[in-house]
Parts: C-alpha cells; structure tokens; sequence
C-alpha cells in the first residue's frame, strides 16, 4: 500500500497508530435514522440483495460519525440461503426447514458464492469507490457453529437447545455440517477479499454456550478450517467469539490477527490469556451509551486503561449496538476516543481529562 496505513488496519497488526481507532459492531442499522429512512422503502433481504442500498447504508455511520472502519452490510446468514436453506428474518433469522437429520445436512449444497450471492461482491466494488481511504472495509461472515445454531434451530433462541441437543446427539452429523458451513465461509471470505474486502471478520455469536471441551472438539475445527482456507491472503482476520472468556485460551488457537473481546472481560484480562501476538478489539458495554455523558466518560477511559499502552487495541462496543441507542452518545463515543488517544502510540494520554 502507498501512503500513510490507515490505523485500523495498524492496530490489527500491532503497528503503532496516530490514534486509537474505533467503529461498532451493527453500526450500520436501527438506531440510525437516516438507516429507518431507507428501510420504510424496503423489507431487510432486499436491502441486503441490492448493491447500490446495501452500499449506502454502509456509509451512513462513517458520514455520520468518521468511524475507522466500514463494515459491509449483510448478515451473516446471507450465503446460507444458496445451500438450499428456507431464509427469512422477523427481525432475526428465520429457518423454513431447519435441519433435523442426517440426511437433512447430506441435502446441503455448498455452492460457488460469486453465482448465489453476487450483490455481495458488487456492494463492496461500489464500496471501495466511494468510501474514504481512512475507512478501510471490513468482510465479514458468521463462524460455522454460530450458523449451525441458527440452521438447526430453525431461528432465535436464547438456550439453542435445539442446537446443541443435536451437537450431543449426532456428534458425525453435526461435524459433516459444520465442515460443510467451513468450506462455504472460506470461499465467500475469499470471495470477499478478491472483491476488495480490506479485513475479514468471523462472528462467533454463540460460542459461549459451549464448554471448553465441546468448543475444542466441534467450533474450533471448524473455524480453523474457515481460516485455513484463507491462507495466502495478505489481509487481517478477526475473530469473535461472543461470551468466549472461558474459551479465551482456545480461541487464540484460531491464529487470528485480532480477537474480539465481549464486555464481559477486562481488557487488561484478556490481554494476559492471548498475549502480545494477537490484537484485541472491544469492549465497551452497549449498555454504557444509555448513560449521562460524564459516566459514558468514564466507562471509555476505563476501558482505553483497561486495554493498556502497547499497540494493537481497536476500540468498538462489546456486543452489537442497541436499537434504542442515541446516536449523539455515539458521536461523542468516537470523539472521546479519537481525542483521549491522539499521540505516539494510539494509548490513553494520562495529561488528558
Ligand atoms: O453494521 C453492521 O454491523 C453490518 C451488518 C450486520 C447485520 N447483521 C445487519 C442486520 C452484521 C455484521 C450482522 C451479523 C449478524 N447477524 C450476527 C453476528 C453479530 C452479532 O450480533 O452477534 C448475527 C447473530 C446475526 C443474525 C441476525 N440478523 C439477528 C440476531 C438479527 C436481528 C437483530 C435485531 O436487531 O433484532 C438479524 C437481522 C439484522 N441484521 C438487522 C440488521 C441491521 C435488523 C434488520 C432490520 O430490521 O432492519
């Protein structure tokens, strides 16, 4: 690359940033009015089916808040439906025929992505010509386990009972999907990359109902698989494992460049559990920006102390944003961050308030 790295993708690789860079995990959506506008036109999958919207919706926050990344907006069950998956969202994903049986899994396509979701890869074309070189885009897919729950599931749940019952149930059949949904994930990633895609993220949303010992034997394959495939590509990969602080050890084992951290977890903690090879990206409460602005301050300082002076921390919430959030709280978010952090090496600067 010529010029000065933007510090997003600094920070991913450990490298020493004017700043301290952040962006937000859904921060495209809801609580964006300006997002409500287009989606009173519009019904979600055809948003996400139509380059030109799915393109602006993704600029909205980065207009709105100079954010220091842009994440294309999709979700992670996009290229699910291709497999041959009955997809449809109220609001969350909704599963016409979700997966019971081995058959039900053997039945599963695993098609090329650049014919079943091509909008995706014209979204981020569009993307790459109109986004500022300071907001570097950021590919995305769900990790396999966290789209098994989903698909077998049939659709929202907070225990994933469904899921998991069929983990312990079907231990062979659970592995052929999730190898199935590694082998999908890599190749739309990959896809994603050679459409210009700058990083590439893995959401674990439901890692953290697992224990160690059935993260180790059924999601950490299958989101090192996800991972393998990707060799070769010069670009930083990060990986989310929600609710992961006991899964925190393994996680690294997924050799991303950047783990997500959720709120649950001190930075300073998580830190300690990866080392200094990995970057750390997180981890503000989401709940913190319903806060007065002095207490939201002091929940943002504590988590730029928490995540400590060394290089490779990108500031973002520690779960999505919520839907009733006040967008000035997010501005004041991201300036808070950009001005507490201005110096060498992107750390809190303890001479500021
Ligand atoms: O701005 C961005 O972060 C990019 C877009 C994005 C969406 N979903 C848009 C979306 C991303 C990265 C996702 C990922 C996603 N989708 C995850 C992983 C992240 C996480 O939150 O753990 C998961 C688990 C999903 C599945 C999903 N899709 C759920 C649970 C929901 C309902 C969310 C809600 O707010 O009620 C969706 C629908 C969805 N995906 C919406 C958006 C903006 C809401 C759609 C609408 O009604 O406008």
């Amino acid at each position: 690359m010529t010029g000065i790295e933007p510090p997003f993708l600094a920070a991913c690789r450990r490298k020493p940033v004017p700043f301290t860079p952040i962006w937000i995990m859904r921060q495209a959506g809801r609580y964006l009015p300006e997002y409500r506008k287009v989606r009173e036109k519009v019904d979600f999958l055809t948003l996400t089916k139509t380059p030109e919207l799915a393109a602006e919706v993704t600029i909205q926050p980065i207009r709105r808040f100079g954010l220091d990344a842009a994440i294309l907006f999709s979700d992670i069950m996009t290229p699910v439906e291709g497999m041959g998956v009955d997809l449809g969202f109220d609001p969350g994903p909704v599963i016409g025929n979700p997966i019971r049986t081995l058959e039900d899994v053997e039945r599963l396509r695993v098609p090329d992505p650049r014919e079943t979701v091509p909008f995706v890869f014209e979204a981020i074309g569009i993307l790459r010509e109109e986004l500022p070189d300071s907001a570097p885009l950021i590919g995305f897919a769900g990790a396999p386990w966290t789209l098994f729950c989903y698909l077998v599931e049939g659709g929202a749940s907070k225990t994933f009972i469904g899921a998991k019952s069929f983990l312990f149930a079907e231990p062979d059949a659970a592995r052929i999907l999730l190898n199935k949904l590694a082998d999908l994930m890599s190749a739309y990633l990959r896809a994603q990359a050679e459409a210009g895609a700058q990083a590439l993220m893995v959401f674990d949303s439901w890692a953290g109902l697992l224990s160690p010992y059935e993260f180790r034997s059924f999601a950490l394959p299958a989101v090192r698989r996800t991972l393998a495939g990707l060799r070769g590509l010069e670009l930083p990969l990060i990986y989310f494992p929600n609710q992961g602080s006991t899964l925190l050890e393994d996680a690294t084992l997924a050799s991303a460049d950047v783990l997500g951290i959720d709120w649950r977890l001190p930075l300073s903690r998580a830190r300690a559990v990866v080392g200094p090879e990995v970057a750390v990206q997180g981890n503000l409460d989401p709940a913190a920006l319903f806060a007065p602005r002095e207490a939201l301050g002091t929940q943002i300082r504590s988590v730029l102390r928490e995540a400590g002076p060394g290089p490779g921390h990108i500031f973002n919430l520690g779960h999505g944003i919520e839907r009733a959030t006040d967008p000035d709280a997010v501005a004041f978010l991201v300036d808070c961050v950009h001005e507490w952090t201005e110096g060498e090496t992107g750390a809190l600067d303890p001479e500021k308030p």
